[in-house]
């Protein structure tokens, strides 16, 4: 097996952070480190939440800074959701959220994302009518979706928002950005919606998952979890100067989120014609490919022996599917020739 191993597997990206990013690191100071922020004494709870209020237009104490995205959905589903009550959650979606309504003894009940010509989508009518039989404590959308890709529009959201007020609805975006350069008045669905959590982080397109920031924009109505979540010491002062660095920096980030939209298309284009195969669209920074179900194993093998590391789907909807993650160009065209050629010795074979 090849010792040069590319990750395509976990949705991280690969192109790293901005290069102001790694600035911040060069000229940390003692104060970053030692030192608890004193930014509570001004009755906010950083700069970067401050910063964040001010992208969105909406008051700082809407704003809710965690470990990433996965933190402040845990933190969401042990605020909201006590033993025995219901959650929607996708049907095809991020394990995770199983696991944490799990973890407090609550009922998952999964709403449809059906699979489309070229897209899955969720099925606003099927969320309704769910919706009014279970009379869920917490609805969980994901938008775009882990691992299929797909986004809601705004007004399937807006539709849906509107019918399902005397819930908490979370909406979690962290896969925004990638297919979206405007955040599309968010902060305006902030103020029309007190039940809503948009949830986003720094981890996909900002390349920071290994910083561990996150953050949600909270509806008014949410104030349980403001207090359930709040810190009184602070946060991560070095990771929160590299997250606004970041923000800093958006003509890198859009470089690269234009580089994978051009690497989704590729892998439409050559894997999408391959017998038995079909490439979804996606919004987010990977590709769902389903593939013959009967390959699936010899070409995990052939791809791993390359060092060429996929996620093979092995779940009960979708598990003739790889999810591969874009990686910088050059990986994704060593990927997408791999895969053609191991196709093209089996039908020479
Ligand atoms: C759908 C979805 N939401 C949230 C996250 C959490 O990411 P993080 O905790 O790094 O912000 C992930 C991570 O893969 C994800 O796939």
């Amino acid at each position: 097996m090849s010792t040069n191993l590319m990750y395509f597997d976990r949705n991280e990206n690969q192109y790293g952070p901005a290069p102001a990013c790694f600035e911040v690191l060069r000229n940390a100071e003692i104060q970053h480190m030692s030192f608890y922020s004193r930014d509570f004494v001004r009755g906010v709870k950083s700069t970067l939440s401050e910063r964040i209020a001010e992208v969105f237009d909406i008051p700082e104490n809407f704003v809710l800074l965690g470990y990433g995205g996965e933190d402040i959905l845990k933190q969401t589903v042990h605020c909201y959701l006590a033993e025995g009550e219901k959650i929607m959650i996708p049907s095809h979606s991020w394990w995770y959220y199983k696991s944490i309504a799990d973890e407090v003894d609550g009922i998952k009940v999964e709403y449809p994302i059906v699979e489309g010509e070229t897209s899955y989508e969720y099925d606003i009518e099927a969320m309704r009518a769910m919706y009014t039989e279970h009379k869920p404590r917490v609805v969980l959308i994901s938008s775009p979706n882990n691992p299929t890709g797909n986004s809601m529009s705004r007004e399937d959201l807006e539709a849906l928002l509107d019918f399902m007020s005397d819930t908490v609805v979370v909406l979690d975006e962290a896969y925004w950005s990638f297919a979206n350069a405007t955040d599309e008045s968010l902060g305006e669905l902030h103020t029309r919606y007190p039940n809503l959590l948009v949830v986003r982080t720094f981890s996909k397109y900002y390349a920071l998952a290994g910083i561990r920031i996150g953050f949600a924009l909270m509806g008014r109505n949410l104030t349980q979890l403001a207090q359930y979540s709040a810190r009184y010491l602070g946060y991560h002062r070095l990771s929160e100067l590299v997250a606004l660095a970041a923000l800093d920096s958006p003509d890198y980030y859009r470089d690269i989120a234009q580089k994978m939209e051009n690497d989704k298309a590729m892998f439409r284009d050559r894997l999408g014609v391959l017998p038995g195969f079909k490439v979804f669209n996606s919004e987010a920074n990977f590709v769902l490919v389903k593939i013959p179900e009967e390959i699936k194993a010899t070409l995990k093998e052939a791809l791993t022996a390359q060092g060429l590391i996929v996620k093979f789907m092995n779940e009960d909807l979708l598990h003739s599917h790889l999810r591969i993650t874009l990686g910088t160009q050059e990986q994704n065209r060593l990927l997408a020739d791999a895969i053609v050629s191991f196709m093209e010795q089996k039908a020479g074979a």
